[in-house]
């Protein structure tokens, strides 16, 4: 399925990009990675050209996705080095935690700006290719915070579920193009994001988040590649996360009250530590 296909990673320089990244190397795939800092960027490339078969194309592009001019010229770079893209993946992100009333305005408009609009620009940049080609494919790595709320994340929550909102509706929309989406919901997995968070997270949102075991960005990323290959809509990589995704949906009161339950015990509330 991702022979020879031209694929375009946003977050490919990290995380559950790069594993995703390396795991499309090794199955014959042209890859253009996309990020901000051009030496992580740098770096994976040289890291994946060691493992790639001859005439296999990698390319690397800086670019901030909340510009979209960058990001058309980052395609248009992409379309005359590597060629027109067949599948987009939308893994990059950012995350921040604390209390609402903590939380500047800057921090959520930065987290829509990202998570959410960068997104958007990159869905825009690549449906000329996609109707040129007759189809496409792609791949949003949204979260269980798009589909639930979770103590501490009232902004990257919020920008999630907007995420996850454009999946469905393009899902439709777009299907009579045959343009396919898939829907990616991890629970937390390891990776430089999280270790960020875990230097500041409240208590609250660790217990709440942490009802499930932390994956890898590996288990994610080989999740993510099984489930586009069985042409899953929504994928939730982890067995206990997808039972906790079922509960939600199935038995919302339920879940509320076992969460409140759960928070009871360790509830501290903004003005704690001050
Ligand atoms: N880790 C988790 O627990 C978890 C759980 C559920 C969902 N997710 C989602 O999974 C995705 C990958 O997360 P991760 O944990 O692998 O994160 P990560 O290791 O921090 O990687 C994030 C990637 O996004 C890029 N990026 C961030 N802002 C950007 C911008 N403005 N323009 C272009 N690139 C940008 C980063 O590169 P630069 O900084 O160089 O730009 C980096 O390559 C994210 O969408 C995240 O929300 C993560």
């Amino acid at each position: 399925m991702f022979k020879d296909k031209i694929v375009v990673i946003t977050g490919g320089s990290s995380g559950a990009g790069k594993e995703m990244a390396a795991r499309l190397a090794r199955r014959g795939a042209h890859l253009a990675l996309v990020a901000r800092d051009r030496e992580k960027l740098a770096a994976v490339k040289k890291e994946l050209s060691a493992g790639l078969s001859p005439g296999q194309k990698i390319g690397s592009y800086s670019c901030d996705l909340t510009d979209p001019e960058a990001v058309e010229k980052s395609f248009q770079e992409i379309r005359v080095e590597i060629g027109p893209p067949d599948i987009l993946i939308n893994s990059a992100g950012v995350l921040y935690e604390g209390y609402f009333e903590k939380q500047t305005l800057e921090v959520f408009r930065e987290l829509m700006e990202i998570n959410f609009f960068g997104t958007v620009h990159c869905i825009q940049a690549v449906l000329p290719d996609f109707r040129r080609k007759g189809g496409g494919r792609i791949v949003n790595i949204c979260s269980m915070a798009g589909l639930m709320g979770i103590f501490g994340y009232s902004a990257y929550c919020a920008s999630k579920h907007a995420v996850a909102g454009l999946t469905h509706s393009l899902r439709h929309e777009l299907k009579p193009q045959n343009i396919h989406f898939h829907l990616v919901c991890p629970g937390e997995f390891a990776s430089p994001m999280v270790d960020k968070v875990n230097a500041y997270r409240s208590q609250e949102n660790r217990v709440m988040v942490h009802t499930v075991p932390v994956l890898t960005a590996s288990e994610v990323a080989e999740a993510v590649i099984k489930g586009v290959e069985r042409d899953e809509y929504l994928i939730i990589p982890g067995a206990a996360t997808r039972l906790v995704e079922r509960l939600n949906r199935w038995l919302p009161g339920f879940s509320r009250f076992f969460t409140d339950w759960r928070l009871k015990k360790v509830c501290r509330g903004p003005g704690a530590g001050d």
